[in-house]
């Protein structure tokens, strides 16, 4: 049973070492009393006025160390109930991983999701506030198919400043998802007598499906060290790409392959779509700027707040060449309506309020620092390992050498240790004869989580 330690009068027996600094040594004994289960998940904890009281500190001291440990995933804060320790905050294992096969796993490396604890809840919770105190009645009411003005406007305003893209209100789109924003774009192609897409190989295994409940075609195009090659959209009359950072390779769209691909787009009337579900995340340099910044009348630009903000939201969006805007908002009021109205209301005060870039530099620098030790990690204890892929976004490739085990025998390993992994395996269509590895999604353990997850990988590779 979670402990109230505000309401109860009792106090949390701290004792922390100055030895490196007030703050610091607040945290390392909140860490500490995490780590060991005195404080367990669910428990709230003192307020900063009452810690800073007990403790003699400022309350300011309290307060910082409180958002350093909220960062770091083991704190989190419940409008209206106060700071409680993270119900993820997990106490240090004191005994063997769980067998293969029994629950949940105790580490997670698998690709596709940001830090769900860095969520950014207190900027959400300002707009919503805003965002309710000021919607008119008619902001419940069914509306256009296209979404929310207010978020259509504040997108395309975003979009043309970070990533480069040419948009227009009027072009725009919001869905449930890239994955709907896939599924509407297939519906209307093969409702226009396409029958083949070129996607991606390797690419990601949910997306051809999504295309191929649509009766397309898949036509492979191949991806190597320069990105996805030209040649086979001749035989499609559409692609699926991911120019800023492919999934899962990582490779970024070489210049030469963005003119060729975007020539015979025009050449040949076919549709480009640009899956951009990683692209604010660039460590090198700038971010790349959207291919359809090059090509708006034949590339489709789709974007989504599932790695940015978190999937769950189902908040994404789309800039349609002029053709494409009815009968996609067409397609989009028979499958849904529209995508529910308060989380764009709420996005578009995000974005206007410019706590959405703030949220995305603060989110840069973390993926930055862990990808960081990532390599590093890997590169001393694994060096027979290849990483690559690791210029953007938030997952890198781990290749296997030839001649040691393979993925199924460290799926084996990983699973006695609870480890989950993603094998590249999945990612082709036919994956014999293929190179192989693990994509590595390093932004999904929660920030306490992360070490102890590369311990688990570097054990098994
Ligand atoms: C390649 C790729 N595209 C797009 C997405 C985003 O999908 P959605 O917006 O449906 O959550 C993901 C998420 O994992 C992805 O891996």
């Amino acid at each position: 049973m979670p402990k109230d330690w505000s309401g109860s009068g009792v106090d949390l027996h701290l004792d922390p070492d100055t030895a490196g600094g007030r703050r610091t040594g607040l945290e390392r004994a909140l860490r500490a009393a995490i780590r060991t289960g005195r404080l367990a998940p669910g428990d709230t904890v003192p307020s900063t006025r009452a810690l800073a009281a007990q403790l003699r500190l400022s309350r300011g001291t309290v307060t910082a160390a409180y958002d350093q440990l909220a960062a770091e995933g083991y704190l989190t804060t419940v409008p209206g109930s106060g700071t409680r320790v993270a119900e993820t905050a997990q106490p240090a294992p004191t005994g063997p991983p769980s067998p293969p096969g029994t629950g949940e796993p105790v580490h997670d490396l698998l690709p596709g999701r940001p830090d769900l604890s860095a969520f950014p809840a207190r900027a959400w919770l300002r707009s919503t506030r805003r965002v309710l105190a000021a919607a008119p009645p008619e902001a419940y009411a069914l509306g256009d198919p296209r979404g929310r003005p207010e978020l259509r406007a504040a997108l395309a305003g975003y979009l043309g400043r970070a990533r480069g893209v040419h948009a227009d209100p009027d072009r725009i789109v919001i869905t449930s998802g890239y994955a709907q924003s896939l599924g509407l774009l297939a519906e209307v192609l093969a409702g226009s007598g396409t029958t083949a897409i070129a996607m991606e190989e390797p690419g990601h295994p949910f997306h051809r499906e999504v295309v191929r409940r649509h009766c397309l075609k898949i036509v492979p195009l191949p991806v190597d060290d320069l990105g996805a090659r030209a040649g086979p959209l001749g035989r499609a009359g559409a692609a699926v790409l991911t120019p800023a950072h492919q999934y899962p390779t990582g490779a970024t769209l070489h210049p030469d392959r963005r003119r060729a691909l975007t020539a015979r787009a025009r050449a040949t009337g076919a549709t480009i779509i640009e899956d951009d579900y990683d692209g604010e995340f660039r460590y090198d340099r700038h971010p790349v700027g959207a291919l359809q910044g090059t090509a708006p009348g034949h590339v489709v630009y789709a974007g989504t707040a599932s790695k940015t903000l978190a999937p769950a939201l189902r908040l994404a969006w789309l800039v349609l060449p002029a053709h494409l805007v009815e009968p996609v908002a067409e397609a989009k009021r028979l499958a849904d309506a529209h995508t529910q109205s308060l989380g764009q209301l709420v996005l578009a005060d995000l974005i206007g309020t410019h706590a959405y870039d703030r949220h995305v530099r603060a989110s840069r620098l973390r993926y930055r620092r862990r990808r960081d030790l990532l390599a590093g990690t890997l590169r001393d204890r694994v060096p027979h390992v290849r990483v690559q892929g690791i210029a953007a976004g938030l997952h890198a490739l781990v290749l296997l050498p030839d001649g040691g085990p393979g993925e199924a025998a460290i799926l084996e390993r990983a699973a006695t240790r609870g480890l989950a992994l993603m094998p590249l395996r999945d990612h082709w269509q036919n994956p014999s004869g293929r190179p192989q590895g693990f994509v590595i999604g390093y932004s999904t353990p929660l920030a306490a989580a992360y070490r102890p997850a590369l311990d688990a990988l570097c054990s098994v590779l």
